[in-house]
């Protein structure tokens, strides 16, 4: 705790994500003292000076351990979360790390061992348990029981392992409704995009839409989990699906929710009239779409567990097992596994 008993807090990585769903909800705070702000390069830390007028910035990641931030939020690349994550919860940070939590389950075991070690909290950014419409369903099924359950998110992109890096997501809102896994059969591939047919059909590896050619990594995943609650659940990503789409349904005992993020909700009960709820129309139309998926609640539950001593939701024990359940998924399909 600092001047005026504010919450200290450093950023690790200040890419996309950092500006979509960080920057814009830390510096609104009157209780937050932004004390660490960290790039490896000096051109990121100027813009991120310019825009949200932080002077604290450092491309010497001593610098911000040597702060000693309350709270350390760490926005790089997957792979780097644990070489960032350990040495704050070390040196007495509660951390709130983006997901996927690590490239493999050694190092997220690890960061999990620190945070319990030490005695600090260790949160993954699984932000869409935090967001509305998601939290909503939970709580329709909370006096029910969820039979089938499928996640779909789509989008344009591609880069080595984006589908695992994104399903992680799915399998987590699967585990969320559904419980802990017991069977898991998967299948990755590529779909191509603007492909010309010959070149498709003769050529079995997958199609990067941003070449417009083959790609060296899988473009699409689906995974199908049975729970130990008894519930069937399906995740599917797809990465050349030309516009981001993300649907979430939901069903059993006479019920189904109907998810369309970032902001419609559908809840239908049999012999009743369906309730549709429509956030951006009706809660806040002023809500911004990170606002929409959870950002900025999920931000909320960091900042109010670091205070409280509360375990957040989605802590690094819990999201471990979703990092688990990732492994078992990408061995399934063949596609490089969490080792
Ligand atoms: N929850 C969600 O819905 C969601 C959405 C998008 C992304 N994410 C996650 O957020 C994390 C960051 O993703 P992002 O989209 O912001 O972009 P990113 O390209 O994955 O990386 C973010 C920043 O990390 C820095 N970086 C790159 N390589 C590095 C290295 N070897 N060591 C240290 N820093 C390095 C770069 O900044 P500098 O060059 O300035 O150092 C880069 O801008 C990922 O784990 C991603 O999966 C989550």
């Amino acid at each position: 705790m600092g001047r005026r008993g504010k919450t200290r807090v450093a950023i690790v990585g200040c890419g996309p994500i950092a500006h979509r769903a960080y920057l814009p909800f830390l510096v609104g705070r009157d209780d937050v003292d932004i004390v660490a702000v960290w790039s490896r390069r000096e051109e990121t830390l100027r813009k991120v000076s310019a825009l949200y007028g932080i002077s604290a910035c450092t491309t010497e990641f001593e610098k911000v351990l040597e702060k000693r931030p309350d709270c350390a939020f760490v926005l790089t690349t997957c792979e780097t979360h644990p070489k960032y994550a350990i040495p704050l919860i070390e040196s007495g940070s509660d951390v709130l790390c983006e997901k996927p939590m690590a490239w493999t389950i050694r190092d997220s075991e690890m960061m999990v061992e620190a945070a319990a070690k030490s005695g600090r909290i260790l949160m993954i950014g699984f932000n869409r348990r935090y967001s509305v419409p998601y939290a909503r369903a939970k709580r329709f099924f909370e006096s029910g029981v969820v039979e089938t359950c499928v996640v779909e998110r789509v989008k344009t992109t591609g880069r080595p392992r984006c589908v695992a890096e994104d399903i992680v997501h799915n399998l987590d809102l699967l585990r969320w409704y559904c419980g802990e896994p017991l069977r898991v059969w998967a299948a990755a591939a590529g779909k191509g995009t603007g492909v010309p047919a010959p070149a498709r059909h003769s050529d079995t590896r997958p199609f990067s839409v941003e070449t417009g050619g083959p790609a060296d990594f899988e473009t699409s995943l689906v995974a199908a989990v049975s729970f130990d609650s008894g519930a069937l659940g399906v995740a599917a990503v797809c990465f050349s699906a030309g516009r981001w789409h993300e649907r979430t349904s939901i069903s059993g005992g006479g019920r189904t929710a109907v998810i369309e993020a970032p902001d419609s909700l559908r809840l239908i009960t049999a012999g009743e009239d369906d309730v549709a709820v429509n956030l951006t129309g009706s809660t806040d139309s002023w809500a911004s779409p990170a606002e929409l998926k959870g950002f900025k609640a999920q931000v909320e539950e960091f900042l109010e567990c670091h205070l409280s001593r509360r375990t957040p939701l989605t802590n690094g024990a819990d999201a471990l097992k979703s990092m688990r359940l990732l492994d078992r998924v990408c061995r399934e399909a063949g596609i490089p596994a969490l080792e």
